[in-house]
């Protein structure tokens, strides 16, 4: 089956008792277990729902297993904690999703974990590697400033050395970007984004090999972070429409992106589908389409872009990306408010650079609310 398809049928549970043509909801928390091999039980993360959504998953990014966690963050701290212990050493990228950086600064010396942070190049991140190296962790497209790294030399560098490599996959999506494809180890995403789609749920997975799987879900019974029977239906729901979305999204991000970037009041465009931008070659090598994220600095003698984000009439200031609806913040005091102002002035999160995770509205509608905001 092809993407779309699979978005549609993959993973769906018969309702062999009605009939129905939807997964049914399995709500029981107590499930027999005579004459089972599997017991299955929510924090075990094989409950009917979480089994029928990991699939699809799995079918999106050419994966054989998924672990579905009740948030982005519990599938990137137990998919971390499950490669990585104490006295070994985390290759990290310093361009990370906020939490993902603050997780790493707030808890891996407690825990005993070494850890570098590299700039977002393979190059970069290759050489951070030590003796104790025994994990890679990368994020591409990046939040907020969508810098792209070369998946596979990373990938192929780690196996080498014999390191397990993470990837959150959150901005690009399944459909724009398959990293295990690519030569990478276990791909995470934050549901809660364009998974979900609809500003509505908070989950996470992590999808990989049996191998790894296992590995993953045997730290996460310890951790717990399971997600619930409605929740799940609520995400295999929302992942019928994710292909149409995501495209949708796209198309609309790029049009967004050429008219800023021609614009006298804009400094700079981050957007990976622009020629102009750093990083542009190797997604155009990696993604099969550049994404509905993008962020961009206003020129702060024309237009403050505080005052932008209130001129706003149909494009939303809201924390959270990944939505139908067009939504707007600035980094730098909501995704990464916990780096310090040097962290952030060091990666290029400066106050006046603005993310923004285009929707599925009628693109003109939302070229007109910008166009009114910048001409204020
Ligand atoms: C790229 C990325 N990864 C991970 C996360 C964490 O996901 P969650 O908020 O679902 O825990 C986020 C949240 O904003 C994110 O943007």
């Amino acid at each position: 089956m092809r993407k779309e398809t699979q978005c549609v049928h993959s993973g769906t549970i018969k309702d062999e008792k009605m009939g129905g043509i939807n997964t049914p909801i399995f709500t029981s928390s107590a499930f027999g277990y005579l004459d089972r091999d599997d017991i299955s039980y929510p924090r075990y993360f094989n409950t009917p729902n979480q089994k029928a959504v990991v699939e699809k998953l799995c079918a999106l990014e050419g994966a054989e297993d998924g672990v579905l966690f009740s948030s982005g963050m519990a599938a990137i701290s137990t998919t971390i904690l499950a490669f990585a212990g104490a006295g070994e050493h985390v290759v990290m990228m310093d361009e990370l999703y906020g939490g993902t950086h603050a997780f790493a600064t707030d808890e891996f010396k407690r825990l005993g974990i070494d850890y570098t942070f590299a700039a977002t190049d393979a190059e970069s991140v290759c050489s951070a590697v030590k003796e104790n190296t025994k994990l890679v962790v990368i994020e591409s497209p990046t939040n907020p400033l969508l810098s792209v790294i070369d998946i596979q030399k990373v990938a192929a560098f780690a196996r080498k050395h014999h390191l397990v490599t993470v990837i959150d996959n959150t901005f690009a999506t399944p459909i724009n970007q398959n990293p295990l494809k690519l030569g990478i180890d276990v791909v995470v995403h934050s549901g809660t984004k364009y998974l979900g789609g609809h500003s509505d749920l908070c989950c996470g997975v992590s999808v990989t090999t049996h191998e790894k799987a296992d590995r993953i879900r045997s730290v996460a019974r310890h951790l717990g972070g399971s997600l619930n029977a409605m929740t799940c239906y609520l995400l295999e729901r929302s992942l019928k429409t994710l292909a149409v979305r995501v495209e949708r999204q796209t198309k609309n991000a790029r049009n967004i992106a050429h008219f800023l970037e021609e614009h006298p009041t804009v400094r700079r465009v981050h957007y990976p589908g622009l020629p102009g931008c750093k990083g542009s070659m190797i997604a155009k090598s990696q993604m099969h389409g550049f994404g509905a994220m993008l962020s961009f600095e206003l020129d702060d003698a024309i237009v403050n872009a505080a005052r932008f984000v209130k001129k706003l009439r149909l494009i939303k200031p809201a924390v959270s990306l990944g939505g139908i609806e067009t939504t707007i913040c600035s980094p730098a005091v909501t995704s990464h408010a916990k780096l310090s102002a040097a962290e952030r002035q060091r990666i290029g999160v400066t106050d006046s650079l603005l993310r923004l995770s285009v929707g599925i509205e009628q693109v003109d509608d939302l070229l007109e609310d910008m166009q009114a905001g910048l001409n204020c």
